[in-house]
């Protein structure tokens, strides 16, 4: 399985991984996203020229009011940088065989580089009900009272994880 970032080539009309809104926006929306207004950039997983999965990123930033509390000490009261996590979805016939979690791993890379390169204070993804209990497997904590950004209902909850501990759980270098 190749994770890369989405081509203007690949074939996204066959994906679906269920989740209506999701599967419009890979349809739809990340090719514009991506390559006319560079708001942010999908990575795909795709094996023999078939999208399986993708991740979409997008630097981003929080307030430390709005991180969850434990995260919160010795950070300074400027806006702070994160990575967004924005959508992930594995297509139906991949699912429950772990590329869920190998895109997770794939963006808390791209957040480690970032980190590295420009300042990422963590990653932040707004989960819906479903998937909260899938983030924090990884280390995502939900951010008190803060509701996600997307117009989804019910409101997604946006949960965090900090990049000491992403540096800490993958062995990368501090
Ligand atoms: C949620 C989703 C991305 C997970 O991807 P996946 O490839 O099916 O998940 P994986 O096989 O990598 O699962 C990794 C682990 O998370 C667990 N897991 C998967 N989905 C879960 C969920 N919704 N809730 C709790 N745990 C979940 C798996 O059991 C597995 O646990 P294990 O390592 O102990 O066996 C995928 O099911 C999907 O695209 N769902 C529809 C869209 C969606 O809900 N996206 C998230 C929007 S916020």
């Amino acid at each position: 399985m190749e994770i890369r970032a989405l081509w203007p080539s690949d074939d996204r009309t066959a994906f679906a991984s269920g989740d209506e809104v999701l599967d419009l926006f890979f349809h739809k929306y990340a090719g514009q996203n991506q390559f006319r207004h560079y708001l942010g950039v999908t990575y795909v997983a795709v094996r023999e020229r078939r999208v399986l999965g993708f991740a979409t990123v997008a630097p981003s930033q929080i307030d430390i009011d709005d991180l969850p509390v434990a995260a919160r000490k010795k950070m300074p009261r400027y806006p702070l940088p994160i990575l967004r996590l924005a959508r992930l979805a594995v297509d139906r016939s991949a699912q429950s065989h772990g590329l869920g979690s190998q895109l997770l791993r794939f963006v808390f890379k791209l957040g480690a580089k970032m980190a590295d390169d420009y300042g990422c204070a963590g990653v932040v993804v707004d989960a819906k009900p479903d998937a909260i209990n899938f983030y924090a497997k990884y280390g995502f904590v939900a951010c008190e009272a803060l509701e996600g950004q997307s117009e989804a209902r019910p409101r997604p909850t946006t949960m965090f994880v900090a990049m000491r501990a992403i540096k800490a759980a993958s062995g990368f270098p501090h």
